[in-house]
């Protein structure tokens, strides 16, 4: 079996190729082709493969072939004449006249391209204009059949001179030329279309393979990463416990009275102590969210009350630093959450708000209830009707520096800080907001930030209901 032209490539399609006629032309217009031809000149025609197979047929039923069949010397002659005319070669001049044992004639034209046969067209059976009498050839098949009944047969058979058929196939032969010729660059430019496309897929395929690659190697860098902060906090914490328990001791005056110079000095060792640690439980905190290790302790939580509890906290350095700080909730359910870590939440939140507030600007804490959106949790194996659930927002507003459009995104990220500079006032290290992600993360909900009026940022946390709540 030979390949279709679509699945050879195009090495093969422009050098030597091996393509076959139903390759380069339409099986309709072929057929449209032949019957215009038929129609014109009223010599039937056909067109067949090299291999024998029927293309184009614009012949209609001959009706002495009809009468003959009916009888079985008649079939058999009928069937020889079709071998016959399938098995005639021909020649170099690529057209053969063959005259069969009803006198009438085919023309048989090789149909070439490039130099190869690729099919045959057959024209005719046609009576040349001067037979007038039954032949003998004929009337001998068999000796039952009616001499009348094919004599009128005959005539029906369409008449002309052996030229001018020769003449029509010299036409037919120059249209299909053109049709093969227009075939075939049409066939070669698809399939340098379609060899294109191919070559880009690949590229594009192992470019694919290669991003993969690289991300599978990134992910096991980052892996790797995780485990090295979480060992390495772990092991910090110990000692520093120690220096931060002694540096009390030293400044209490367990070990003995020391001079003031001397405890103001043990003092720093002491804050800046206590400052490392709380790095060091950021860092623990976020390669726990990150490993996935971290556990929720999950209980009923009133949102007013968290909010409360946080501004007291503030409050003094809020006053200290002049700046105001102001809260207000409406009525809002309340979250199936773990209240110690959504407190870190919003007191990170609320320690950056006054981090960038000057002095006589407003940090605000408020909570109302909204609608969320959440993916299907299949795990409930519930298919909820909607997709929108309860939740409650919490919003923590300021009138601070604000952050811009372009940084919005990225201070999420962890150590990201907005202003980077060795000149920058306010201290952190840039993970308050890489945990608050993840941690709200960890409850399904989402943080946002946007604009303050008139300025200012704002968080905003919400964080749906438990499912339970909403039947
Ligand atoms: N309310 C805010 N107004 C203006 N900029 C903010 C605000 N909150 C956060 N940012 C910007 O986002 C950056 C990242 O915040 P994040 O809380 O992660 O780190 P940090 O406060 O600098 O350090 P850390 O929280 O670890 O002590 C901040 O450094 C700041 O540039
Ligand atoms: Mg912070």
């Amino acid at each position: 079996m030979t390949a279709s032209a679509s699945d050879r490539t195009l090495d093969e399609l422009t050098l030597g190729s091996e393509f076959s006629l139903p390759d380069l032309v339409d099986r309709g217009a072929l057929g449209e082709m032949a019957r215009s031809f038929h129609e014109l000149f009223g010599v039937p025609l056909r067109i067949f493969t090299e291999e024998g197979a029927l293309l184009a047929d614009a012949s209609g039923e001959i009706a002495l072939y009809a009468y003959l069949e009916g009888s079985s010397k008649g079939r058999h002659e009928v069937q020889k004449l079709i071998n016959s005319l399938k098995a005639v070669d021909p020649g170099d001049a690529g057209e053969v006249s063959l005259t069969c044992f009803t006198g009438a004639t085919y023309r048989v034209v090789a149909i070439t391209y490039d130099s190869r046969r690729i099919g045959r067209m057959i024209l005719g059976p046609f009576l040349s204009p001067t037979l007038r009498e039954l032949p003998s050839s004929l009337t001998d098949v068999d000796a039952s059949l009616n001499h009348q009944e094919l004599k009128k047969l005959l005539e029906q058979m369409p008449r002309a001179r052996e030229e001018t058929v020769a003449q029509i196939a010299r036409h037919l032969k120059s249209a299909l030329d053109l049709i093969l010729f227009s075939g075939h660059k049409a066939l070669l430019t698809s399939s340098m279309h379609l060899a294109s496309v191919k070559e880009s897929f690949r590229d594009l395929k192992a470019k694919n393979d290669e991003l993969q690659e690289a991300y599978n190697r990134l992910k096991e860098l980052d892996r790797l990463k995780s485990n090295f902060l979480a060992t390495v906090s772990h092991e910090l914490r110990t000692p520093l416990t120690s220096i931060i328990g002694y540096s009390e001791m030293l400044k209490e005056g367990i070990a003995g009275e020391i001079s003031p110079e001397q405890k103001e000095f043990v003092q720093t060792i002491h804050d800046k102590g206590e400052q490392l640690l709380e790095l060091i439980k950021g860092l623990l905190d976020l390669s726990k969210l990150e490993s996935g290790t971290m556990s929720l302790r999950k209980s009923d939580v009133q949102v007013p009350q968290l909010i409360e509890d946080v501004a007291q906290t503030l409050q003094p350095a809020a006053r200290k630093k002049g700046v105001k700080l102001e809260h207000s909730f409406d009525a809002v359910p309340s979250l199936w959450a773990d209240p110690d870590r959504l407190r870190q939440v919003l007191l990170n939140l609320a320690e950056n708000a006054l981090k960038f507030t000057p002095p006589d600007g407003t940090v605000s804490l408020s909570c109302d209830s909204v609608m969320m959106e959440v993916e299907h949790d299949e795990a409930e194996g519930l298919v909820l009707l909607s997709n929108q659930r309860p939740a409650v927002a919490m919003r923590v507003a300021d009138s601070g520096i604000g952050i811009p459009d372009g940084e919005k995104e990225r201070v999420f990220d962890a150590f990201y800080q907005v202003d980077s500079s060795s000149t920058r006032e306010a201290g952190g290290t840039g993970l308050g907001l890489s945990i608050v992600k993840r941690l709200v993360d960890a409850h399904d909900g989402r943080v946002a930030v946007e604009d303050n009026d008139p300025t200012g940022a704002a968080f905003v946390v919400t964080i749906p209901c438990r499912r339970a709540t909403l039947v």
